[in-house]
């Protein structure tokens, strides 16, 4: 079998790559190691940049976003007695948008189905070879399959295979926490995102809808989710979120999933090496405080397609030879401000640190300065920034 790109892993990345390819006039066959229900119902990231909507609606994948995810204007930035709202609106110009990754992969999926694109879920065995003249191989129902492709790309996420055939230097920080992660059945307590300082440990106060919240408390980095009750959740989650503090409520209701998130930092340079490329969490991976990573996965792939589109049809290399320094320049960025969110915001370290955390807060929180800073990165920069 051949195809123009042979792109592995059916994620965002995978997904609107391919689809940015079509638009572009370059064939595509995705291989994909879960099923494709799997894939559609994990639970993951919840908010777009204003960037990744724009690009998301300039290519046909923004109407059911539009309709049924939610603008939000900015933050709650919080701390014990204090909660105070930044507003990237009045300070950027621009919000972000909250629609969960599970609304995402299916947007991607039936915009691919109606395309008639091959999508190979449910693959064993994928590997990556000769990246001078590339080719995959896998297999589906234990028959070896061979791809033959002009490129390949690696959207394979954190644990695929094909950051390991793409020779070059990684950055790693791994932080002594980790989050436990719920969804409830239950309308948001908030109407926009609430972060919380405390000193039991971070909180997250996120929805995915009218009906859905989303919550997240900070944890020790070996938690065993069977020592969290749902009581327990709930009781922690409401001290740290302020239950009660100047009559806000935190209403609770049945939880519906929760799983524990290891935090923790990568960076591999190049993203390119031959005719195989890397995009998304294969090639990096952030902490979620700030909600970067699906982000990033977008932008990765907006500046790939063009250049794949050139270097496969025009035999034009100039923007392939580009990407990975125009991609890493926007993956730096947000490793930096995914870290310092993360840094400022969670329990770690003794009473002079927990004093410098919370010096940082008040400033950020009142001074234009700290307050356009956070608002400006956390709305996003431009996809070519
Ligand atoms: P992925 O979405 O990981 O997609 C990679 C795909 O490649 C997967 O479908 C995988 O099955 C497939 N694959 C892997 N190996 C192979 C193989 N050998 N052959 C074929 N296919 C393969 N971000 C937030 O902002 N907030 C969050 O709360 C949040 N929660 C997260 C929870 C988890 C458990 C994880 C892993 C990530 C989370 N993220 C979160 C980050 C965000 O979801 C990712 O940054 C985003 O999914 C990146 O998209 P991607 O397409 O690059 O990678
Ligand atoms: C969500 C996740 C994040 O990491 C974040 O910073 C904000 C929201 C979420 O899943 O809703």
């Amino acid at each position: 079998m051949r195809t123009q790109v042979a792109i592995i892993g059916a994620g965002p990345a995978g997904l609107l790559l391919s689809h940015l390819l079509a638009a572009g006039g370059v064939e595509s066959v995705v291989v994909e190691t879960r099923t494709r229900d799997y894939v559609e119902s994990r639970i993951r990231a919840g908010i777009l940049e204003h960037s990744s909507v724009e690009l998301l609606k300039s290519v046909g994948l923004g109407d059911r976003l539009t309709r049924e995810g939610d603008e939000h204007r900015g933050i709650y930035l919080q701390w014990p007695a204090e909660r105070h709202h930044i507003d990237f609106h009045d300070l950027v110009g621009r919000g972000v948008w909250v629609y969960g990754q599970t609304e995402v992969q299916k947007d991607l999926g039936r915009a691919r189905d109606a395309a008639g694109q091959e999508v190979r879920y449910d693959v064993r065995d994928t590997q990556v070879h000769d990246p001078d003249d590339p080719y995959v191989t896998f297999t589906v129902d234990g028959v070896e399959t061979r791809l033959d492709a002009d490129v390949v790309v690696g959207c394979d996420g954190s644990f695929g295979p094909t950051r390991s055939v793409v020779p070059g230097r990684t950055w790693e920080r791994t932080y002594g926490y980790s989050w436990l992660g719920v969804l409830a059945s239950v309308a948001p307590s908030t109407d926009e995102l609430i972060y919380a300082w405390h000193p039991d440990g971070f909180a997250l106060n996120s929805m995915r809808s009218p009906t859905v919240t989303r919550l997240y408390l900070q944890v020790p980095a070996d938690t065993d989710i069977g020592e969290w009750s749902d009581e327990r959740i709930w009781d922690a989650l409401a001290t740290r979120l302020g239950h009660g503090q100047d009559g806000w409520k935190l209403t609770r209701g049945p939880i519906t999933e929760k799983s524990v998130l290891p935090m923790r930092s990568l960076v591999q340079a190049p993203m390119r090496h031959s005719r195989v490329f890397l995009a998304g969490d294969a090639a990096h991976i952030v902490p979620p405080t700030g909600a970067k990573g699906l982000n990033l996965a977008v932008s990765d792939v907006a500046l790939l397609a063009p250049a794949l589109v050139a270097l496969v049809r025009e035999k034009d290399s100039r923007l392939a030879d580009e990407y990975s320094d125009r991609a890493l320049r926007r993956v730096w960025r947000c490793t930096h401000f995914s870290w310092w969110m993360t840094t400022m915001l969670h329990a770690s370290g003794d009473e002079f640190d927990a004093q410098l955390q919370l010096s940082q807060l008040r400033w950020v929180a009142s001074s234009v300065a700290g307050s356009t800073g956070l608002a400006e990165n956390y709305a996003g920069l431009p996809i070519g920034f």
